[in-house]
């Protein structure tokens, strides 16, 4: 595991950029995992700079996503699929068709977990994952609980996802209590993961994400097992180690 402390937020979207244009300049048809959240927000400016500056080229790129909301559509304000539109696709050479994200709308949920899960196989797997990391420790939509989930399922938000994303709904009430994510199994495959973590009220968990037990009840603590992970922390979220 690498780790990379960043002196601010700015520092540390430019330090996370420069590894998925690697990445992209490297392997131009590779498949990125690709998280929301508030985190990743500074890391796409960067790459919808370089790529308007003329310095990447996605057209090749394909992507998937790793979460969505149970039950919103794409064209609600909140769902994964509206964020992710609004904050990288349209802005750069990324064929909407190579874009993946798990449909909120499909009533069977079984079978959508079924479909992703299949789309990220017949990709050949993700070459390189964006993470996120929520107070909890938990990665994608992967609440702590009593197990590492392998594939993409449907779960239960904890109260405390309901309550952290509650800012971006009119209503504690309208956060949706459901979402698709990929299983803990899922990202593990990735070929590399790059974690992305700011702020002080992270520097906790982070702290026990990388240096506590391997355990479910953080779920992001199971990448210390991954062979290829880098971590980019801002320095108030790298406090306390
Ligand atoms: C949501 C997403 C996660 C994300 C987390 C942290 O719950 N499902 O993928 O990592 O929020 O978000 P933020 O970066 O806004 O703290």
């Amino acid at each position: 595991m690498r780790i990379i402390k960043a002196s601010d937020y700015n520092e540390l979207s430019r330090k996370a950029a420069n590894v998925i244009a690697s990445q992209v300049t490297m392997n131009p048809d590779c498949v990125l995992g690709l998280a929301t959240g508030s985190t990743p927000l500074g890391t796409y400016k960067e790459l919808i700079e370089r790529y308007e500056k003329g310095d990447l080229d996605f057209s090749r790129i394909k992507s998937v996503n790793l979460d969505e909301y149970r039950g919103l559509t794409k064209e609600s304000d909140q769902s994964y699929y509206y964020f992710m539109h609004n904050n990288l696709f349209k802005h750069i050479n990324i064929d909407p068709e190579n874009t993946n994200v798990p449909d909120g709308t499909q009533p069977d949920s079984q079978k959508e977990c079924t479909r992703y899960e299949g789309i990220i196989h017949s990709l050949g797997g993700i070459d390189l994952q964006l993470l996120g990391l929520g107070h909890n420790g938990h990665i994608g939509f992967n609440e702590p609980d009593q197990a590492f989930a392998p594939v993409t399922h449907c779960v239960d938000l904890a109260q405390s996802t309901i309550d952290a994303n509650k800012r971006f709904f009119a209503s504690a009430d309208e956060v949706p209590r459901q979402a698709y994510t990929m299983g803990i199994g899922t990202i593990m495959k990735a070929s590399r993961i790059l974690l992305v973590v700011s702020g002080e009220d992270k520097a906790q968990i982070l702290r026990d994400v990388l240096f506590g037990p391997i355990t479910p009840q953080v779920p992001a603590s199971v990448l210390q097992l991954h062979k290829d992970v880098i971590v980019v922390a801002d320095k108030a979220a790298a406090s306390k180690f």
